[in-house]
Protein backbone atom coordinates (compact mmCIF):
# COMPACT_ATOMS: atom_id res chain seq x y z
CA UNK A 1 0.00 0.00 0.00
CA UNK A 2 1.06 3.68 -0.65
CA UNK A 3 -0.27 6.49 1.78
CA UNK A 4 1.16 10.22 1.09
CA UNK A 5 1.32 13.25 3.21
CA UNK A 6 2.56 16.51 3.81
CA UNK A 7 5.48 18.41 4.80
CA UNK A 8 7.29 16.93 8.41
CA UNK A 9 9.67 19.72 8.94
CA UNK A 10 11.67 16.71 10.88
CA UNK A 11 10.00 16.97 14.72
CA UNK A 12 8.14 19.68 14.06
CA UNK A 13 5.25 18.68 12.33
CA UNK A 14 5.33 14.61 11.86
CA UNK A 15 2.42 13.91 15.18
CA UNK A 16 0.24 12.55 11.91
CA UNK A 17 2.50 9.92 11.52
CA UNK A 18 2.32 8.54 15.42
CA UNK A 19 -0.46 5.61 15.66
CA UNK A 20 -3.28 7.63 17.15
CA UNK A 21 -3.16 10.00 14.08
CA UNK A 22 -2.44 7.03 11.35
CA UNK A 23 -3.86 4.12 13.13
CA UNK A 24 -3.48 2.37 9.98
CA UNK A 25 -0.02 1.49 10.01
CA UNK A 26 -0.19 -1.31 12.57
CA UNK A 27 -1.44 -3.22 9.38
CA UNK A 28 1.17 -1.88 7.56
CA UNK A 29 4.99 -3.89 6.41
CA UNK A 30 8.21 -2.48 5.48
CA UNK A 31 6.59 -3.58 2.23
CA UNK A 32 4.12 -0.56 2.06
CA UNK A 33 5.42 2.89 1.78
CA UNK A 34 4.20 6.56 2.85
CA UNK A 35 5.39 9.46 1.29
CA UNK A 36 6.10 12.85 2.31
CA UNK A 37 6.05 15.14 -0.28
CA UNK A 38 9.48 17.02 1.08
CA UNK A 39 10.63 19.01 3.84
CA UNK A 40 10.56 15.96 5.39
CA UNK A 41 13.88 17.60 7.40
CA UNK A 42 15.34 14.00 9.09
CA UNK A 43 18.72 15.14 7.95
CA UNK A 44 19.30 18.19 9.15
CA UNK A 45 22.03 18.72 11.55
CA UNK A 46 23.94 15.14 10.63
CA UNK A 47 23.95 15.04 14.52
CA UNK A 48 21.69 14.18 17.49
CA UNK A 49 18.58 14.98 15.80
CA UNK A 50 18.99 13.03 12.67
CA UNK A 51 20.09 10.49 14.78
CA UNK A 52 16.67 10.55 16.89
CA UNK A 53 14.51 11.06 13.90
CA UNK A 54 15.52 8.15 11.91
CA UNK A 55 15.55 6.11 15.02
CA UNK A 56 11.99 7.27 15.63
CA UNK A 57 11.11 6.00 11.91
CA UNK A 58 12.79 2.84 12.46
CA UNK A 59 10.35 2.10 14.99
CA UNK A 60 7.70 2.38 12.16
CA UNK A 61 6.25 -0.29 10.54
CA UNK A 62 6.41 0.84 7.10
CA UNK A 63 9.08 2.30 4.84
CA UNK A 64 9.10 6.11 4.29
CA UNK A 65 9.71 7.46 1.16
CA UNK A 66 10.35 11.08 0.29
CA UNK A 67 11.21 13.94 -1.89
CA UNK A 68 13.28 16.95 -1.27
CA UNK A 69 11.29 20.19 -0.19
CA UNK A 70 13.30 23.35 0.10
CA UNK A 71 13.88 23.15 3.78
CA UNK A 72 16.43 20.32 3.73
CA UNK A 73 20.07 20.29 4.03
CA UNK A 74 20.72 19.42 0.71
CA UNK A 75 24.65 19.49 1.04
CA UNK A 76 24.04 16.30 3.66
CA UNK A 77 21.45 14.79 1.36
CA UNK A 78 24.00 15.08 -1.90
CA UNK A 79 26.65 13.64 0.48
CA UNK A 80 24.56 9.89 0.45
CA UNK A 81 25.70 7.62 -2.20
CA UNK A 82 23.33 7.08 -5.43
CA UNK A 83 21.49 3.94 -5.69
CA UNK A 84 19.17 2.88 -7.71
CA UNK A 85 15.54 1.60 -6.90
CA UNK A 86 12.61 0.86 -8.78
CA UNK A 87 13.41 1.99 -11.66
CA UNK A 88 14.83 5.75 -10.63
CA UNK A 89 17.38 7.41 -8.43
CA UNK A 90 17.87 7.52 -4.92
CA UNK A 91 19.50 8.56 -1.79
CA UNK A 92 19.33 5.43 1.10
CA UNK A 93 19.00 7.31 4.43
CA UNK A 94 18.48 4.24 6.48
CA UNK A 95 16.67 0.58 6.34
CA UNK A 96 13.54 2.22 5.77
CA UNK A 97 14.12 5.32 4.79
CA UNK A 98 14.70 6.72 1.30
CA UNK A 99 15.24 10.44 -0.47
CA UNK A 100 13.89 9.64 -4.37
CA UNK A 101 15.79 12.12 -6.16
CA UNK A 102 14.88 14.80 -8.64
CA UNK A 103 13.75 13.98 -12.03
CA UNK A 104 13.28 10.41 -11.52
CA UNK A 105 10.69 8.31 -12.37
CA UNK A 106 10.03 4.87 -10.21
CA UNK A 107 7.75 1.78 -10.38
CA UNK A 108 6.24 1.28 -7.02
CA UNK A 109 3.17 -1.49 -6.48
CA UNK A 110 3.08 -1.35 -10.16
CA UNK A 111 2.17 2.74 -10.37
CA UNK A 112 4.73 4.77 -12.54
CA UNK A 113 5.37 7.61 -9.86
CA UNK A 114 7.06 10.72 -11.40
CA UNK A 115 9.45 11.95 -8.27
CA UNK A 116 10.60 16.10 -8.23
CA UNK A 117 11.44 17.94 -5.41
CA UNK A 118 12.49 21.29 -4.81
CA UNK A 119 11.29 24.48 -4.37
CA UNK A 120 12.00 27.96 -3.41
CA UNK A 121 11.74 29.02 -0.14
CA UNK A 122 9.49 32.43 0.94
CA UNK A 123 11.21 32.90 4.14
CA UNK A 124 15.17 32.99 2.51
CA UNK A 125 15.45 36.28 4.03
CA UNK A 126 15.23 34.55 7.64
CA UNK A 127 18.06 31.77 7.14
CA UNK A 128 21.71 31.90 6.33
CA UNK A 129 23.43 30.06 3.62
CA UNK A 130 24.92 26.46 4.87
CA UNK A 131 22.90 26.37 8.03
CA UNK A 132 19.28 26.99 7.18
CA UNK A 133 19.19 27.52 3.24
CA UNK A 134 20.44 26.46 0.23
CA UNK A 135 21.00 26.89 -3.16
CA UNK A 136 20.56 23.43 -4.37
CA UNK A 137 16.69 23.90 -3.10
CA UNK A 138 16.26 24.33 -6.77
CA UNK A 139 16.92 21.75 -9.36
CA UNK A 140 19.76 22.19 -11.40
CA UNK A 141 19.97 22.17 -15.23
CA UNK A 142 20.74 18.73 -15.15
CA UNK A 143 18.19 17.74 -12.86
CA UNK A 144 15.86 19.56 -15.14
CA UNK A 145 17.27 17.42 -18.37
CA UNK A 146 17.22 14.12 -16.59
CA UNK A 147 13.60 14.95 -16.07
CA UNK A 148 12.33 15.58 -18.95
CA UNK A 149 14.97 12.11 -20.39
CA UNK A 150 13.24 10.32 -17.90
CA UNK A 151 9.78 11.18 -18.85
CA UNK A 152 10.69 10.47 -22.37
CA UNK A 153 11.64 7.05 -21.71
CA UNK A 154 7.83 6.16 -20.25
CA UNK A 155 6.39 7.74 -23.57
CA UNK A 156 5.34 10.81 -21.32
CA UNK A 157 2.64 8.79 -19.31
CA UNK A 158 2.61 7.87 -15.66
CA UNK A 159 -0.04 7.37 -12.96
CA UNK A 160 1.26 9.72 -10.54
CA UNK A 161 3.26 13.14 -10.22
CA UNK A 162 4.42 13.92 -6.62
CA UNK A 163 6.43 17.30 -6.29
CA UNK A 164 7.28 20.02 -3.28
CA UNK A 165 5.75 22.94 -5.15
CA UNK A 166 3.34 23.19 -7.69
CA UNK A 167 2.43 24.09 -11.33
CA UNK A 168 2.10 28.04 -11.49
CA UNK A 169 -1.00 27.81 -12.83
CA UNK A 170 -2.30 25.22 -10.05
CA UNK A 171 -1.13 27.78 -7.79
CA UNK A 172 -3.29 30.21 -9.04
CA UNK A 173 -6.46 28.40 -9.23
CA UNK A 174 -6.17 26.75 -5.43
CA UNK A 175 -6.02 30.47 -4.67
CA UNK A 176 -2.42 30.71 -2.45
CA UNK A 177 -1.28 33.18 -4.76
CA UNK A 178 -1.67 35.66 -1.84
CA UNK A 179 0.41 34.06 0.41
CA UNK A 180 3.04 33.02 -2.06
CA UNK A 181 2.87 36.20 -4.31
CA UNK A 182 6.55 35.62 -5.58
CA UNK A 183 5.82 31.49 -5.99
CA UNK A 184 6.47 31.84 -10.16
CA UNK A 185 10.09 30.46 -10.25
CA UNK A 186 11.63 28.45 -13.18
CA UNK A 187 10.53 25.06 -11.07
CA UNK A 188 6.69 26.00 -11.00
CA UNK A 189 7.04 26.86 -14.60
CA UNK A 190 8.53 23.94 -15.49
CA UNK A 191 5.82 22.23 -13.93
CA UNK A 192 3.37 24.03 -15.67
CA UNK A 193 4.91 22.77 -19.01
CA UNK A 194 4.76 19.22 -17.97
CA UNK A 195 1.00 19.68 -16.26
CA UNK A 196 0.32 20.53 -20.08
CA UNK A 197 2.41 17.82 -21.90
CA UNK A 198 2.49 14.56 -19.53
CA UNK A 199 0.07 12.54 -19.07
CA UNK A 200 -1.05 11.50 -15.41
CA UNK A 201 -3.86 10.53 -13.57
CA UNK A 202 -3.32 12.39 -10.23
CA UNK A 203 -0.58 14.93 -8.99
CA UNK A 204 0.16 15.71 -5.21
CA UNK A 205 2.43 18.41 -3.69
CA UNK A 206 3.31 19.77 -0.56
CA UNK A 207 4.79 23.06 0.17
CA UNK A 208 2.03 24.98 0.64
CA UNK A 209 1.21 24.06 3.99
CA UNK A 210 -3.01 23.08 3.60
CA UNK A 211 -5.27 20.83 2.41
CA UNK A 212 -7.22 20.91 -0.59
CA UNK A 213 -8.20 19.34 -3.69
CA UNK A 214 -8.44 20.82 -7.24
CA UNK A 215 -9.21 18.52 -10.12
CA UNK A 216 -6.36 16.87 -10.50
CA UNK A 217 -4.64 17.85 -7.40
CA UNK A 218 -4.55 17.48 -3.98
CA UNK A 219 -2.27 19.79 -1.93
CA UNK A 220 -1.47 17.70 1.09
CA UNK A 221 -0.08 18.91 4.59
CA UNK A 222 -1.59 17.49 7.82
CA UNK A 223 -4.01 14.61 6.23
CA UNK A 224 -2.78 11.07 5.05
CA UNK A 225 -4.20 9.91 1.80
CA UNK A 226 -3.98 6.11 0.51
CA UNK A 227 -3.33 5.87 -2.66
CA UNK A 228 -5.14 3.88 -5.09
CA UNK A 229 -4.60 2.89 -8.63
CA UNK A 230 -7.06 4.68 -9.98
CA UNK A 231 -7.35 7.91 -7.89
FE1 LIG B 1 7.28 23.32 4.39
Amino acid sequence: MIYITGDTHAMIDWEKLNTREFPEQKDLTRDDYVIVLGDFGGVWDGDKQDRHILKTYAQRNFTTLFIDGNHENHDLLDKYPVEEWNGGKIHRISDNVIHLMRGQVFTIEGMKIFAMGGAESTDREYRREGESWWAREMPSQEEYAEAVRNLEKCGGRVDLMITHCAPEATVLSLNMHGVYSRSKNELTSFFDTLAQTINYNHWFFGHYHNDSDCGKYSLVYDRILKVEKRF
